[in-house]
């Protein structure tokens, strides 16, 4: 992990409130993979407030570019600054941080399921694995269609995958999880990497709790330091038959075995 800052290239608002960042990087470029994160300062230079910075998967990496882009919905105060930044202004960033996601795995086949924004660090585990000849199919849920440039991106990659929206307005009508549900036989050879609300990743841990696919949950609990000082992000993991332990999801995840997640 390095405290890097990059050439802000585009920051295009994808609608309302979602926003595809891209950002000069070389060192990023070369140093990142799937499922790891940057770690971004959210004021102007030699202000300290917001303190604390902000995590964000890494979306895409345009290695020949040395470019890569943060996909972001905007919640409060660090994102509002964020997609105030403008082609030409400087990010302050430290990454990569987090572990690289294994892509081998037992299976040729991955099944993506990504709920809301979830589906921002999916999107370069689908390229990822594209390129190692994998057989990639990506499930989206969102409520609306407010993520629906996101599809384009997708369709550019070559990606098969259903969309699902809460309201119908995108998609079929409906939950993904219920979606994954009424197709878990289609997918029955598949390694499986989520992100999305604890709901769904709740309700993903029921229906392969007695399944035998390799199921992978990047986790995107709240962060405080990023790097393992705090104990901000500690999640509690089954360990055994009745053990359990804890984890810091900045230094130890953000990927986990979704069975031995504990949600309490
Ligand atoms: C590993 C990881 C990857 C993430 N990737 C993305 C992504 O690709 N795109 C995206 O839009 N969001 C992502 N998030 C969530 C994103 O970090 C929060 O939405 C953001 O920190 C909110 O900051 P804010 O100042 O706008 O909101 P505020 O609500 O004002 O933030 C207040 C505090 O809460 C923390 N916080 C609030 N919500 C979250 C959250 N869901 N997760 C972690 N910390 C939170 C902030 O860091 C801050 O300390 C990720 C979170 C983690 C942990
Ligand atoms: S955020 Fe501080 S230990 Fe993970």
């Amino acid at each position: 992990m390095e405290l890097l800052s990059g050439e802000i290239l585009s920051n295009e608002k994808y609608s309302d409130n979602l926003y595809r960042m891209e950002i000069f990087s070389p060192y990023i470029c070369k140093n990142a993979t799937a499922g790891q994160f940057i770690n971004v300062k959210c004021s102007p230079e030699s202000v300290l407030d917001p303190l604390l910075r902000r995590p964000f998967g890494i979306f895409d990496i345009e290695e020949k570019f040395n470019v890569f882009s943060i996909l972001y919905r905007v919640k409060g105060r660090g994102t509002k600054f964020l997609s105030e930044l403008k082609r030409g202004d400087i990010l302050d960033f430290a990454g990569p941080m987090g572990n690289e996601i294994d892509l081998n795995g037992n299976e040729n086949n991955i099944l993506l399921i990504g709920g809301g924004i979830g589906i921002a660090p999916l999107y370069l585990i689908a390229k990822l694995a594209g390129g190692m000849k994998k057989n990639v199919f990506f499930a989206a849920g969102f409520k609306d269609n407010s993520y629906l440039r996101w599809e384009k991106d997708l369709i550019e990659l070559k990606i098969n995958h259903a969309v699902l929206t809460e309201d119908g307005s995108w998609g079929e009508k409906g939950l993904v999880s219920d979606y994954v549900w009424n197709n878990i036989r289609s997918f029955k050879n598949f390694d499986i990497y989520c992100c999305g609300p604890r709901d769904m990743l709740k309700t993903l841990q029921n229906i392969y709790k007695d399944r035998n696919n390799k199921v992978t949950a990047l986790l995107d609990e709240r962060m405080a330091c990023g790097v393992g000082v705090c104990s901000g992000c500690v999640v509690k993991l089954r360990k055994g038959k009745r053990g359990f332990s804890y984890k810091k999801v900045c230094k130890d995840g953000p990927a986990f075995n979704l069975g031995e997640v504990i949600f309490d």
